[in-house]
């Protein structure tokens, strides 16, 4: 059967790939897609979610935009990496729709009480609109089967040299959401840093006889340039793709339980994620399963299969 998902991210290059791996999979059910402020002004994430939905064919599943900034805190945005319209690189036709007007959280709400079975929440960006959902719905928590997301790092970060953008930019929404108890998967940096779009990764989507492997190769130009700008990587790291595929394909990464923590309030380290693999805090126990090791070709093997996929039903 396949996995009900809401996924919820701030499109963005990585998100987009993301998001087209969900709508291939016939693994994945994808009930809603909402938008967060993130990687680029709420508008703009919002905007891009339409506009890869109809890159991927699927102009059906739904779109509500959510928060335009963190539940506290000053607003973090990741134009510097993806561009002033967040999507940068290969020019996309105008939305074909607009986004539902009852907002993300509505959405979400809608999308669980209609559901039969409990539904997976994906996060590709800030926490801010899974947290908003479980304040003002709490009783929907028995309705969600985990919170998978992409965010932290069980090392360093990119948007601080110690905290991860999604986390740095949201982290009472996380602390929020795992003191819920829900069960909670992390994908952070030191798993999606193996999920790098190298140039046979790039030349093989470019060689694909369809306009949806030409789409994502150019994000992928894109998305690669800034991150050799940024951080003087040879090949960029895409992240967020890396959460559907573990529902996809659950071999397709190692997992280790481990006590989950993020900063709050330190004067350098504010966002960082504090992930205790080796049961060093001996009062706290696992809350959350950390992601650590890729199978990077089986990995790849997913995108590029869920991209033939999609440009095979556009064709
Ligand atoms: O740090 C990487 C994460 O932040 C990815 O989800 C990227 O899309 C941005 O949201
Ligand atoms: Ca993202």
């Amino acid at each position: 059967m396949p996995i009900p998902i809401i996924l919820d991210c701030d499109p963005g290059h990585d998100d987009a790939v993301a998001i087209l791996l969900a709508v291939a999979s016939p693994k994945i059910d994808l009930r809603a897609v909402t938008t967060c402020f993130g990687n680029c002004a709420l508008e703009d994430a919002t905007r891009n979610a339409l506009q890869i939905l109809d890159v991927a064919g699927a102009p059906e599943v739904p779109v509500a935009a959510g928060a335009s900034g963190p539940l506290s805190g000053d607003q973090a945005l990741g134009n510097y990496v993806h561009g002033a319209s967040g999507l940068d690189g290969p020019e996309l036709p105008p939305p074909s729709r607009a986004a539902d007007p009852q907002g993300a959280v509505a959405l979400m709400a809608s999308v669980l009480d209609a559901a039969d079975e409990a539904v997976t929440l994906v996060v590709t960006g800030p926490m801010t609109n899974a947290a908003q959902l479980l304040r003002d719905r709490p009783d929907l928590i028995s309705s969600i089967t985990e919170v998978i997301f992409m965010g932290g790092s069980t090392e360093r970060g990119n948007h601080t040299p110690s905290a991860e953008f999604n986390t740095y930019a949201d982290p009472e929404a996380l602390d929020e959401v795992l003191q819920t108890g829900l069960p909670v998967r992390m994908v952070g940096l030191n798993l999606t840093h193996q999920a790098l779009a190298t140039q046979a990764v790039v030349d093989r989507m470019r060689a694909m006889p369809h306009q949806v492997g030409q789409t994502c190769a150019a994000w992928m130009g894109f998305f690669g340039d800034s991150y050799h700008r940024v951080w003087e990587f040879d090949a960029p790291p895409v992240h967020d793709p890396c959460t559907i595929a573990a529902l996809i394909d659950p071999e397709v990464i190692e997992w280790r339980d481990a006590f989950l923590a993020v900063e709050l309030d330190g004067t350098w380290t504010r966002g960082e994620t504090v992930v205790d693999l080796h049961g060093r805090y001996a009062d706290r126990r696992p809350n959350a399963r950390v992601a650590l090791t890729l199978d990077v070709q089986r990995f790849w093997s997913l995108v590029f299969d869920a991209l033939d996929r999609l440009g095979a039903r556009g064709d």
